[in-house]
């Protein structure tokens, strides 16, 4: 198997003078919306709780699965391929500080520290189904925001047709990173209209706590109609092209993944069926929803597309 050296630092993601400028300018704006006092928690340790509304409009009615389960089995392969690792070796990575790059199509590109990011944005607890491609599924209540809000503050200019996004390279701390089984850093992207559609968002923690850091933290995806996969962990960066972006999964199977990986049970995957899902924590399996239960709010999306042909 090929072990890949590490990503040089691009001179993209070096701020220079002139973004610098534009980001004192885009705090100042911020600003005037009003730091909340989630701002401080946020950035604190796994665990901690953090202040949230709920959001009953966004939420699926569905009881949640434990706790226990939504931080023990995970996928997260910069800790290893297997679901138990993440939960064994996620503590040690350094989420603090954090800071996001901005870059691409957006007349406020810069280097953003998380506590920027967050600071005008009022978290929420939505609670979604979460289908992955391995044919389990659990319900999450997540604490974040929409992206479409933070994308806003951006303003992306009218290139941006894609938003790309990149999880942290520091194979030091993510273990899983110094075998080369996946094209490292891992990447993902949303086509804009699914980035800013309101169900899209941002999450920070889930269960009233800090986000665990084996399942992202400190700030990560999560696109409820579609496979887990597209939930992209611990976001270093966020890009906005005209070109529809590489992925991780899609690199390195094309014929398994595909750009839009929207929960389909029409469309098999290769080596399996995606007609049924096994719950967590449940016995009997239950069928899989089209768009993993979302039609009626994302179906608009895809309208004229041939769903096998984009999949
Ligand atoms: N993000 C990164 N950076 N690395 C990963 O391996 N796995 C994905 C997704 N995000 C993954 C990732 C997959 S396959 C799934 S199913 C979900 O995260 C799992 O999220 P969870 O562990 O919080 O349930």
């Amino acid at each position: 198997m090929l072990i890949k050296k590490p990503a040089t630092i691009k001179s993209s993601e070096i701020t220079d003078e002139a973004i610098y400028l534009r980001r004192r300018e885009f705090l100042q704006t911020s600003a005037g919306l009003g730091l909340l006092p989630f701002v401080k928690t946020a950035a604190a340790k796994t665990g901690a709780s953090l202040q949230h509304v709920k959001n009953a409009k966004l939420s699926s009615s569905e009881k949640p699965t434990a706790y226990e389960s939504i931080t023990s089995y995970n996928n997260f392969y910069e800790f290893g391929t297997d679901k138990e690792s993440p939960a064994k070796y996620a503590n040690r990575l350094t989420t603090e500080p954090w800071s996001i790059v901005i870059d691409g199509a957006v007349n406020k590109p810069g280097r953003y520290q998380l506590e920027d990011i967050l600071k005008p944005h009022t978290l929420e607890e939505r609670i979604y189904r979460l289908r992955c491609v391995e044919r389990w599924s659990m319900v999450v209540p997540w604490i974040g925001f929409s992206l479409a809000d933070l994308i806003k503050r951006f303003e992306p200019t009218s290139k941006a047709k894609y938003v790309q996004f990149t999880t942290l390279y520091r194979p030091k701390e993510m273990i899983g990173q110094q075998r080369g089984v996946l094209n490292w850093p891992y990447v993902e992207g949303l086509r804009m209209d699914e980035a800013m559609h309101p169900l899209t968002m941002l999450a920070v923690g889930l269960y009233g706590k800090v986000m665990p850091n084996q399942n992202g933290a400190p700030i990560r995806l999560v696109v409820p109609w579609k496979y887990g996969y597209k939930s992209i962990k611990s976001i270093v960066k966020i890009s906005f092209t005209e070109q529809e972006p590489p992925t991780t999964w899609n690199l390195s199977a094309p014929s398994e993944y595909g750009f839009y990986s929207n929960v389909n049970p029409q469309v098999d995957h290769p080596r399996w069926s995606q007609r049924k899902e096994r719950r967590i924590g449940e016995f009997l399996r239950r069928d899989t929803l089209m768009f993993n239960g979302y039609a009626d709010e994302v179906a608009h999306l895809y309208k004229g597309m041939d769903l096998r042909k984009y999949y």
